[in-house]
């Protein structure tokens, strides 16, 4: 297993590009399944999950083929037929997105069998309400022996509410309706822009969608999508971790190849905190700096604060000035980065869903384990501003969100290497 070794306190400058969004890249991937056309997809990310969905969508039977073999972020699939209808266990187990083939496999194929995903570090993640929306839509649902089957002869339209705002769900219930019969209405709708991204791949495959990106989706089905050519949405999660890195440890950098409309929860945050930034087009620059505030912090759906940045701001938190308060609405265990975090010389304390982050404290470097991908994140933000080594372990969850993470920040002078073992 890969190590990433840090050596912190390095001050970081010049310009590092972002990457496309995994998280609008696995539902671009899993939508191949809605059609027999081809899908030319460009700026998906090399990182692991988009290789586990590719992966999962050979085993289902679709083709996949790089545009130039040099280039692993530019490929067309199509899927003619499928050979399975089933997600198997080994791939659901290392990506709960896989759960994203369910909608467009029940839509066009009419059965989709898909491993129960279980509970994970960050919370026990059901998919019940994929599930219920799915029988609205009229499909069989059975769970047995840790799989959950679903079934149509045909899928209607129907008004749909979520109990809870949920991205994969409304993403997967997102691509199910637009080859069912009639007018769906889905209610309470996650506004994320990886939502809205797959709303204009589909757009753009003849699917009939209004309303993406707000908090109702109108959906009038189709009898078939075509083929399409779609840009992946550059990652905003990727793009907030380079920005907390340059406010922890930059002179001034420079995120290029990003959507700053994208991070205005976490821009304004920062700025709470005493950190400037300067937005262009298509690009954030911010600068580190010295004094900063302490500040209180809720994550939220789209357009609140992303949990998929609540590790890394935590981390700068630590460098404030006077006591933080941290409190995690979507997950109920996205905390496993805080016992790290003291390790290196924090000061922070969980109350239920609400860590208390005391601040400033030095930190030093330490050997530390990453436990999920952003908390991974964390910790290598944490090792920048560090003192000293700082040894991460299990850099496979870094691996599956982050293209060259620790290749990007040397480029900016962190000294940060991978220890591959
Ligand atoms: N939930 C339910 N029932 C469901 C679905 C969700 O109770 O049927 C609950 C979840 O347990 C959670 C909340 O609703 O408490 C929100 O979960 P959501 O379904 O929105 O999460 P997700 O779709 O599984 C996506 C991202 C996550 C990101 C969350 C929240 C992808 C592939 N994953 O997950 O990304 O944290 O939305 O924004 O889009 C990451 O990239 O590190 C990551 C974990």
């Amino acid at each position: 297993m890969d190590k990433l070794r840090i050596i912190g306190g390095h001050r970081l400058s010049g310009r590092v590009e972002v990457s496309g969004a995994k998280n609008a890249s696995l539902p671009a991937m899993a939508a191949s399944l809605l059609t027999d056309k081809t899908l030319k997809l460009d700026n998906v990310p090399a990182v692991w999950d988009s290789a586990t969905m590719r992966r999962l969508l050979g085993e289902l039977g679709a083709q996949l083929q790089q545009v130039k073999p040099d280039d692993p972020h530019r490929f067309e699939i199509s899927v003619p037929s499928v050979r399975s209808f089933e997600a198997p266990y080994e791939l659901v187990k290392t990506m709960r997105a896989s759960v994203l083939v369910l909608g467009p496999l029940l839509a066009r194929h009419g059965r989709a069998r898909v491993s129960l995903p279980g509970g994970c570090a960050i919370g026990a993640r059901p998919i019940d309400l994929h599930l219920s929306a799915l029988e609205k839509l009229g499909a069989t649902v059975r769970i047995e022996h840790g799989f959950v089957d679903v079934q149509s002869d045909g899928l209607r339209g129907a008004e749909i509410y979520f109990d809870n705002v949920t991205v994969t769900g409304t993403e997967n219930i997102l691509m199910a309706a637009c080859l069912a019969k009639g007018e769906t209405l889905l209610g309470n709708c996650a506004q994320e822009p990886e939502v809205v991204d797959l709303a204009d791949l589909l757009g753009r495959m003849g699917a009939r969608i209004e309303g993406a990106g707000t908090r109702t989706i109108r959906v009038a089905g189709v009898e078939r999508l075509e083929g399409a050519t779609h840009s992946v949405i550059p990652d905003r999660i990727e793009a907030g971790t380079l920005i907390v890195a340059g406010a922890i440890a930059g002179d001034e950098i420079e995120v290029v190849h990003c959507d700053p409309h994208h991070l205005t929860a976490l821009l304004e945050k920062l700025s709470e905190i005493g950190i400037e930034s300067e937005v262009g087009e298509k690009l954030v620059r911010v600068k580190g700096g010295a004094g900063l505030r302490a500040a209180n912090l809720r994550t939220l759906p789209y357009p609140g604060f992303p949990t998929d940045m609540q590790a890394q701001l935590m981390t700068l938190l630590t460098q404030a000035e006077g006591t933080s308060l941290v409190a995690e609405t979507i997950f109920e265990n996205r905390f496993m980065h805080v016992a790290e975090l003291n390790r290196m010389g924090a000061d922070v304390g969980l109350d239920g869903r609400t860590a208390v982050v005391k601040g400033p404290t030095p930190l030093s470097g330490a050997r530390v384990m990453a436990t999920d991908l952003r908390a991974s994140a964390c910790l290598v933000v944490a090792g920048l501003a560090a003192q000293g080594q700082t040894l991460i372990d299990r850099v496979y969850h870094l691996d599956r969100g982050y293209e060259r993470l620790e290749e990007k920040l040397a480029r900016l002078g962190a000294e940060i290497e991978r220890l591959q073992q």
